[in-house]
């Protein structure tokens, strides 16, 4: 054990990394809340693991969180900082941990935050991981909050289309997140009753893609909805489509435009007037739904928990009914779609 191991626990740093989602705010009330019942206070970095590398906190207090339950984004910020990537920020992080008197670190993310947290684990530092992605991908975890709300906006914006596209007998495509894993659009899929989903795990056939809304036009439907992942391509391109050249410090490219390129080959494949949304961002703001409010809540709850019972280097996770702490070693591995749910969706197709 080292001194950091040692020492008795009175202050707890909690940040938020990643991209942010509905939810956030929740964890950390229920971190604040809990953590006071503990008699720990609570000392909040600002945008993720930039912040510890600046030395930029503030003190959590009750009346900090309050209201904040339904808000969406997160009142700490967030980055893309990626510690690791220079070895003198992780010297300035450890330097701030010390300074701040931080006993444990609270890390809300997706696997690259929570990548950097299983990391300063191995370091010794008292580390908890919180599970956070719209996109629903992390390993572990049957569920990350944000992602129901995600789930629902999205429906929302395939119903609205499902009334357009009847009206000008129309193709619609919808683009929406999911960069590695097509949850996203698998559930709202599902949901919004579409007539093709294509996610990143299945590359798709054009000839398929369209034998099958041919197949929807023969039998006298005048429309089609088409609900397409980001991270989806065709079997004949090696990578997914890319908005922009620049990646972040955890190596990733701006995905987009896959909407673009399928809407434009159906069109020309079907002569059917074929539109694109891109939902983007929409997907990620605003009030998280009452279920992603209860999981963050619960997520938080059990993570001040397993810090009061002295288990460190694990996430919080769901599992069933159930909110279990696993090794934070295990999380930041890719969870892709049940192809089980993949396909019970192509029956309605
Ligand atoms: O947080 C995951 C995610 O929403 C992905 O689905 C998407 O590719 C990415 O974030 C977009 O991130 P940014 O906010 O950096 O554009």
């Amino acid at each position: 054990m080292n001194e950091f191991e040692r020492r008795p626990i009175r202050s707890i740093g909690v940040l938020t990394g990643g991209g942010d989602c509905p939810g956030l705010n929740a964890v950390i009330r229920a971190v604040v809340k809990t953590a006071h019942r503990h008699n720990y206070s609570v000392i909040g970095i600002r945008n993720g693991w930039k912040g510890i590398v600046e030395g930029k906190v503030e003190p959590l207090t009750d009346c900090s969180v309050t209201g904040i339950l339904p808000k969406g984004g997160t009142i700490l910020g967030t980055s893309r900082t990626n510690p690791f990537k220079d070895e003198e920020d992780v010297a300035r992080m450890l330097m701030h941990l010390e300074k701040f008197g931080i006993d444990v670190l609270i890390a809300i993310g997706g696997d690259d935050t929570l990548s950097v947290a299983a990391r300063l684990h191995e370091m010794g530092i008292r580390v908890i991981g919180i599970p956070k992605t719209i996109d629903n991908d992390l390993s572990c975890t049957d569920y990350t909050f944000g992602f129901d709300t995600a789930v629902s906006i999205v429906t929302d914006a395939i119903d609205r289309l499902h009334t357009t596209a009847e009206s000008h007998q129309r193709i619609m495509v919808l683009e929406v997140m999911g960069r590695h894993a097509g949850w996203i659009a698998t559930f709202s899929g599902i949901a919004g009753g579409a007539d093709q989903i294509l996610i990143p795990e299945v590359p798709f056939d054009f000839d398929e893609v369209c034998d099958s809304l041919r197949g929807r036009f023969n039998r006298g439907k005048t429309f089609s909805i088409v609900v397409v992942a980001e991270g989806a391509k065709p079997k004949e391109m090696k990578e997914a489509v890319t908005a922009s050249e620049r990646v972040d410090e955890f190596g990733h490219e701006q995905l987009g435009g896959i909407g673009q390129l399928l809407g434009r080959e159906l069109e020309r494949r079907l002569g059917v007037e074929t539109r694109v949304t891109v939902l983007g961002h929409v997907q990620r703001g605003g009030s998280p739904t009452a279920h992603d409010r209860v999981l963050a809540s619960r997520f938080g709850v059990t993570a001040i928990e397993q810090i009061a019972e002295g288990n460190f280097g694990v996430m919080v996770a769901q599992q069933g009914d159930r909110i279990v702490p696993v090794p934070l070693a295990d999380v930041c591995r890719l969870k892709t779609v049940d192809m089980d749910l993949f396909n019970m969706a192509k029956i309605f197709f």
